[in-house]
């Protein structure tokens, strides 16, 4: 259980201050109808909770709690804190944060603050305390929401408030040391060494490319300034109420906030996942997202915080969920970990920027279609109420470096179109096609739980993070490194070798590859580059044979496109070639065994085509459930949670067609949502089988 309440949960936002109090019993009463277990409360209450600076106003906060906890409700409390009052921000309009070049963003929507500021950090924490003081003890209380969304909108200030904290960031990273800094920042080059931290200022508008030293210093110090409101205000809550969990709600795989940092101080991950329903893909991005989030709190449950019942209102055209779309996507997050399915939000808005965001109850009432399905997805996850605190095994892991991230998509690359949640989602998808499930990890886990560990990317890894990889793959793991990897270290240096005398790329991770790389042959857009694996050029056989064996539309001729490489094998052997332009001959993607395990470099981006050397790598490794692979290809997503004595087999049909079980349902299986044996699975349809273990 992810807070004290039984089953899994199920609610949404609740924003009573738009709202007259003649409607909140009402609204109390239809959310018991729908069966509700939760709600999220006081997101943006700030103005209401605190009309003045010293004048609180908890009266109707009171008869709010009361009223839930009358009707059996839970709250998840938020601390109010994303949206400073009108008056907090004009005496002290120094909190309003500034952009890159200087414009100071008003007052007018959310998220309006500087998140280096202490007067923002002390009125935050004031509030939570507040608010932790009054309802601590209160019974309806059983999570605590802090802030909502940290880092939408607004991730990073330039303010000179900022500044000052950008320095006292600096000079703790690198103990007091200017020539540390001028180090790790490369600072000769065009002139740029300081001799003193005062002379130091955040990476503001500038004629050319800024340092990437400094930018890269600047992503971690303002992912750590955000997390520094974070912890302040969680300090608070676990001084107040040690016992109640917290949580704020995440989203999704956010390249801005290092999440591994984040998540360590969280009882509860939770996420906030908007997947677009124009989108024919979409599914496979969220089920990742989902991965991660179960990954970041070490495999625990985890909770979807937000998602729409239907359409957003943010998009340039917001394409509604279809019924079965609704229902199918919810019971995905549950499928991949979720011990709850909340949204954004309750009660449909009347005014406002989000006054067409769908909600659990419409603008048009409880006449409404979406009120009904609200109703019926109520009674759908009540059934499954045994699921929540079962748990996912994986024996692949895809490692995922916030770090390298953001060095790897710093300017004046070899290729400015490299991406690293593209090239991760390449992967994760043929993984995804095959009904593996995948953890994620980050570059200094231990490894050893994995029979296969994925690394589409790490342009930037420690020779101590690598020397990991080649132990876990010379005691006889499987490892496949994509295009670009092992290129520099953790200060974002092109890695030299020990003794500087060279040795090329890509770094540390040269032996356990097996290969080197001369040079980066980035393909510019609209062409490619066509590759040929051994295994198909030795026979015709054995190609047709491949043919066959993967799924409709996929190329006939594998092509590199946007990036490839000059690379040659030490220790390694080719199992695929260019077979035209500049490369022609050379090899494209190399096998070496290492030790007990083997290691694949994939020098080139596949695309959809990485699924030949994944299937070498993963499929032979890897044993999953039989109910799994008997569904691979077949737009069924099959995910498994298991209790001790059970295993929960969510079957999620993503395609438009009705899928045939067959034998692929075990006899004793009963599907929880129905309470018999599914023999199909109709378009959009999911089922729920339990199965003794
Ligand atoms: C985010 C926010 C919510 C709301 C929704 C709308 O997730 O947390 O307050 O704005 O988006 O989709």
């Amino acid at each position: 259980m992810i807070t004290r309440v039984e089953g899994l949960l199920y609610g949404a936002d609740y924003n009573p201050e738009q709202w007259p109090e003649s409607v909140w019993t009402q609204d109390v009463n239809l959310m018991r109808d729908a069966g509700v277990t939760m709600v999220t409360l006081g997101v943006f209450s700030w103005a209401r909770l605190q009309p003045a600076e010293n004048e609180w106003d908890f009266a109707w906060l009171d008869r709010l709690m009361d009223l839930f906890d009358s009707r059996g409700i839970a709250v998840d409390l938020a601390t109010a804190s994303a949206s400073p009052p009108a008056w907090f921000v004009r005496r002290y309009p120094e909190t309003l944060p500034v952009t890159a070049d200087g414009v100071r963003l008003e007052f007018g929507s959310r998220q309006h603050y500087c998140p280096s500021s202490p007067v923002y950090r002390e009125a935050a924490t004031k509030l939570a305390r507040a608010i932790a003081e009054r309802y601590g003890e209160h019974p309806a209380l059983a999570l605590w929401h802090i802030h909502n969304e940290y880092g939408d909108h607004v991730t990073e200030c330039f303010c000179d408030v900022s500044a000052a904290d950008f320095r006292r960031w600096l000079r703790e990273r690198y103990g007091d040391d200017i020539a540390q800094l001028n180090f790790a920042w490369g600072a000769e080059f065009w002139s740029q060494r300081y001799s003193d931290f005062a002379q130091i200022e955040p990476p503001r508008k500038a004629p050319g490319p800024i340092n990437p030293g400094q930018l890269l210093d600047w992503r971690r110090f303002s992912s750590d300034a955000l997390l520094a409101c974070f912890l302040a205000e969680r300090s608070v809550l676990k001084e107040v109420t040690p016992e109640i969990p917290v949580t704020t709600n995440f989203m999704s795989m956010m390249k801005d906030l290092d999440y591994w940092k984040w998540a360590a101080h969280e009882e509860v991950v939770s996420d906030d996942a908007y997947p677009d329903p124009a989108d024919s893909t979409a599914h496979v991005q969220a089920a990742m997202n989902y991965d991660l989030m179960r990954s970041l709190g070490g495999g625990k449950p985890w909770l979807l915080m937000e998602q729409a019942p239907s359409a957003v209102s943010w998009r340039d055209v917001n394409v509604p969920k279809t019924p079965e779309q609704r229902r199918l996507w919810s019971l995905q997050t549950v499928a991949r970990g979720a011990d709850g399915v909340m949204h954004f939000q309750w009660r449909a808005s009347r005014a406002g920027a989000e006054k067409f965001h769908s909600a659990l109850l419409p603008h048009g009432g409880t006449q409404s279609r979406g009120w009904r399905e609200t109703v019926r997805f109520g009674e759908e996850l009540a059934k499954l109420g045994e699921v929540a605190g079962s748990r996912i095994e994986s024996t692949v892991a895809i490692v995922l470096d916030w770090n390298s991230w953001w060095a790897l998509e710093a300017e004046d690359h070899p290729s400015a179109r490299v991406r690293l949640k593209e090239q991760i989602l390449s992967w994760y998808s043929v993984l995804h096609r095959w009904n593996h499930v995948v953890d994620f990890v980050p570059p200094d886990a231990d490894l050893s739980p994995y029979k296969v560990v994925l690394a589409p990317n790490l342009y930037s890894v420690s020779t101590e993070n690598a020397s990991r990889l080649s132990d876990y793959v010379y005691g006889g793991g499987y490892l496949v490194v994509g295009y670009f990897s092992g290129i520099v270290d953790e200060l974002d240096h092109i890695h030299q070798g020990v003794d500087g005398s060279g040795g090329g790329y890509p770094g540390p991770l040269r032996e356990v590859l097996g290969v080197t790389v001369d040079e980066w042959w980035p393909i510019p857009a609209g062409r490619s580059v066509e590759v040929a694996f051994v295994a198909d050029e030795e026979s015709t056989q054995a190609k047709k044979k491949h043919r066959h064996s993967y799924s409709a539309g996929y190329h006939r001729t594998p092509v590199a496109l946007g990036w490839s490489e000059w690379l040659s094998t030490t220790t390694a052997r080719a199992v695929a070639h260019y077979t035209d332009g500049a490369l022609k001959g050379r090899p494209a993607v190399a096998c070496n065994d290492f030790g007990d395990g083997r290691a694949w470099y994939v020098s080139c981006d596949l695309g959809g085509d990485i699924e030949k050397v994944l299937a070498e790598a993963v499929r032979p490794a890897v044993v999953w459930p039989s109910l799994a692979s008997s569904l691979a290809f077949s737009g069924v997503e099959v995910v498994c949670r298991s209790s001790e004595s059970h295993h929960y087999y969510f079957l999620l049909n993503h395609g438009d067609k009705q899928v045939d079980l067959g034998s692929a349902v075990p006899y004793s299986a009963v599907n929880l949502l129905t309470g018999s044996r599914p023999t199909h699975l109709a378009a959009q349809g999911v089922a729920v089988l339990k199965v003794g273990r």
